[in-house]
């Protein structure tokens, strides 16, 4: 292999491009691990780093590509061989490191998982960032004293790809889903993944008290803003709120009236700051008993890598569902 493809993200006078470039493999970021790729993903993150909406890559260029999963062409540290089967999610990649979107990566080794039993390459990338986040949350949530007793999970941002897991893997271990949607003609792929009860994320009355009725025994949040508000005003006393994306704001108005008068934990979620055997155990889960049972409907695009950029405006004009898998070579 002397050179291979790469969608990379640059800057120029402060603005983002993005494209194809051959490279060879000195260009890349220094790691241990070299890696065919076979297959990537795109999450909310590639969406906005590719478009330059949000600051998500610190040094320029970088290939972009949050997650990658292929085969190992060689390694300079004793975990990994030539042939192993491996995975990376949340190692910092197109932010601070060459990402997946690329023919050829290079990675730390301390940011590589195997290819957890039970899961095949284009899995792990139905699953990606988006999906362990996910579970990860649902780990926090239940090591916080969450049950299926405290009542219905409420998820916003329901058909997007945390959502989506999220919802199909709290239905399968037993608890009763809300899907906070704005996508209307989706009720019938979320009830797919085990949601019992809609809620229009368009028409919903949310309040402004400092406590509004406890109707929600935990939540799952993909939006920030006015709806983690309202989510920190409505979840039953002693649940927990898993704090996720901002897809609607970065911004939070609440009390704590909440956090004193019902015991209400909100839990910040960040799949970069975690201890790598919780890393490890969480992603073992996905292949094994966490394996969402939907995950082959999650799929709402597969497409090949030299189509990839056509696909980052569905991110931002609402038309995005589900998760779309990035074939990036054979
Ligand atoms: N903290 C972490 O470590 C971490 C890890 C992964 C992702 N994230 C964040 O989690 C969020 C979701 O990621 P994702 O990959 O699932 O994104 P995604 O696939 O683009 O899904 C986002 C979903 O949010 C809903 N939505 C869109 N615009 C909205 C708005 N203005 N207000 C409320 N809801 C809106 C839509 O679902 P409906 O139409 O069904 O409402 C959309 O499908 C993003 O903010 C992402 O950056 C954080």
């Amino acid at each position: 292999m002397s050179t291979f493809r790469a969608y990379r993200i640059n800057q120029t006078d402060g603005k983002i491009t993005a494209g194809f470039e051959q490279l060879k493999l000195d260009a890349l970021t220094a790691g241990e691990v070299v890696i065919k790729v076979l297959w990537s993903g795109i999450n909310f993150k590639d969406a906005l780093a590719a478009s330059g909406r949000g600051k998500i890559v610190r040094q320029f260029p970088l290939n972009g590509g949050i997650d990658l999963s292929g085969v190992v062409m060689r390694s300079d540290d004793r975990r990994y061989r030539e042939g192993d089967e491996v995975v990376v999610c949340s190692g910092g990649l197109s932010e601070t490191a060459d990402g997946g979107y690329a023919e050829v990566a290079r990675v730390k080794a301390e940011h590589v998982v195997p290819l957890p039993r039970g899961l095949s390459l284009r899995e792990a990338m139905i699953i990606g960032t988006a999906g362990y986040t996910a579970a990860l949350a649902v780990a926090r949530m239940e090591q916080n004293g969450q049950t299926q007793e405290h009542g219905k999970i409420i998820v916003t941002g329901a058909t997007g790809g945390v959502g989506s897991v999220a919802i199909n893997l709290l239905s399968s271990i037993g608890y009763e889903v809300v899907a906070f949607t704005g996508k209307s003609e989706r009720h019938d792929y979320l009830r797919q993944l085990g949601a019992q009860h809609f809620i229009d994320r368009h028409r919903v009355e949310m309040g402004s008290r400092p406590l509004e009725k406890a109707e929600w025994g935990g939540a799952v949040d993909n939006a920030g803003g006015e709806t983690l508000a309202w989510l920190t005003r409505s979840v039953k006393p002693r649940g927990n709120i898993a704090s996720i994306g901002l897809v609607e704001s970065h911004k939070l108005h609440t009390t704590v009236m909440p956090f004193i008068l019902r015991g209400v934990s909100l839990l910040g979620i960040n799949c970069l700051e975690v201890p790598f055997a919780q890393r490890d155990e969480i992603w073992a889960r996905l292949g094994a008993d966490w394996k969402p049972s939907e995950l082959a409907n999650m799929v709402s695009r597969e497409v090949a890598f030299e189509k990839l950029a056509d696909e980052f405006d569905a991110y931002f004009d609402g038309s995005h569902w589900g998760r779309t898998v990035v074939k990036i070579q054979q």
